[in-house]
């Protein structure tokens, strides 16, 4: 009896050569495992077509429940967002995927999971440090990183094996997609000074085609979570996917970014990411009337921390869990709502309450009713400013012409 191997599938043209590719080379049977994670798609065609190319097997497992709970709202709590740019779609996915490989491996009794990832990019990290971490014991393999075939040679492949070509393999751009957003590469974008063509946006209507009325949303968050939309109760999957819908209508979300690879390369990377943009823009808005200054100023820290680790593939750490228990923490009075306006390309927060929000009408007020001791200041600032004026008077203060003359 051969071995078995795990393999997360997702139908497309590496993952299908990857399954005859497993037999033929280490005679392996592959057990195929799609992961739906809201890349809205036919998973029943996807799960006949794994057989057809030879899986003994083919899984498809729901995972879009899990992928909120346990990694997109975690992250939306930390505001993680990659360089200040990327919500971090693909990359939160992977950890979930390596999880459910591992799962299924253990129930089948298999002896090595295996992913289509290429040698070039993270997420071949990702999964190898996630199942490492889960797993020592299960062997790794990845097709793609080992074959060694270009595009052409795996298309010939294909053809010689009679698998056939998914339509997207003509597309000239490499693109995964899940809840969170969508993400672009390949084809004319890898040029940085090409604006990406309208075609490679499918989540976002271009901005200037988009609705001439703006549209109001009211998102409503418990410590940190959004929960309502206009004050209905939604579960995290539709109320993520109703906000693509909407905030994609206007053409809000799409990111072009010029990243840096753990692998040491920077790639220019499109994203559509219309949902994240506004929730996570909503969820800082909210913070902003709910945490003190410090607690603000420390947890902008802790998130490029916490982006880094999504991204550098180190999601089943030590560090991660206790940067997530001070996230946790942190979002105790994060609970309220915030209304955005969404128009032409653009969201913009436009109110905000809370019932712990620390901001206090009769401390900003510049009208009647003010209730700061406007005279206590001075006292203040002579003690702030005391050491500014006593080095000034000892030292002075040069200006940078002085410096250079
Ligand atoms: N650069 C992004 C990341 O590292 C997106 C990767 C997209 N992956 C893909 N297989 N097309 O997370």
């Amino acid at each position: 009896m051969s071995d078995k191997v795990v393999l997360a599938y997702s139908g497309g043209l590496d993952t299908s050569v990857a399954i005859k590719w497993l037999k033929e080379k280490y005679n392996l049977d592959v057990i195929a495992l799609t992961i739906d994670v809201g890349n809205e798609r036919d998973f029943s065609a996807v799960r006949q077509k794994a057989l057809k190319v030879g899986a003994v097997k083919a899984l498809v497992i729901d995972g879009k429940e899990l992928f909120v709970k346990y990694f997109i709202f975690p992250a939306l709590q930390a505001d993680a967002v990659y360089e200040g740019q990327y919500p971090l779609a693909t990359a939160l996915s992977r950890p979930l995927m390596a999880k459910l490989l591992v799962d299924v491996a253990r129930e089948e009794g298999a002896s090595a999971v295996a992913h289509g990832c290429t040698g070039k990019g993270n997420d071949q990290v990702r999964f190898d440090v996630s199942v490492n971490a889960l797993a020592p014991d299960l062997k790794i393999v990845a097709p793609a990183r080992e074959w060694g075939m270009t595009r052409e040679e795996t298309i010939n492949y294909a053809h010689r094996h009679g698998i056939p070509i998914p339509v997207t393999a003509a597309s000239p751009y490499s693109i995964d997609e899940n809840l969170w957003g969508k993400s672009i590469e390949c084809g004319v974008l890898e040029d940085p000074w090409v604006e990406p063509p309208e075609e490679v946006f499918t989540w976002t209507r271009s901005p200037g085609k988009a609705p001439d009325e703006p549209d109001y949303v009211e998102i409503g968050f418990e410590k940190g979570i959004p929960t309502t939309i206009d004050g209905q109760e939604l579960d995290g999957v539709t109320l993520i996917q109703h906000l693509n819908e909407l905030a994609g209508k206007h053409g809000v979300g799409r990111i072009d970014h010029v990243e840096n690879r753990l692998v040491g390369i920077k790639s220019r990377e499109i994203y559509e990411a219309p949902a994240a943009t506004v929730l996570l823009q909503a969820h800082q808005a909210l913070e902003a009337m709910t945490l003190s200054k410090s607690q603000v100023r420390f947890k902008q820290k802790v998130a490029v921390e916490y982006a880094d680790l999504i991204y550098n593939g180190l999601w089943f750490t030590s560090l991660h869990q206790d940067l997530a228990a001070y996230v946790q923490s942190s979002q105790r009075f994060v609970t309220g709502t915030v209304r955005l306006k969404l128009f032409k390309g653009s969201s913009a927060i436009v109110g905000r309450k809370s019932p712990h929000s620390l901001y206090s009408l009769s401390l900003a007020t510049y009208d009647k009713g003010d209730q700061f001791d406007q005279s206590a200041s001075v006292g203040f600032i002579h003690l702030w400013g005391l050491p500014v004026k006593t080095q000034a008077q000892v030292q002075g203060i040069s200006s940078s012409e002085e410096e250079e003359g």
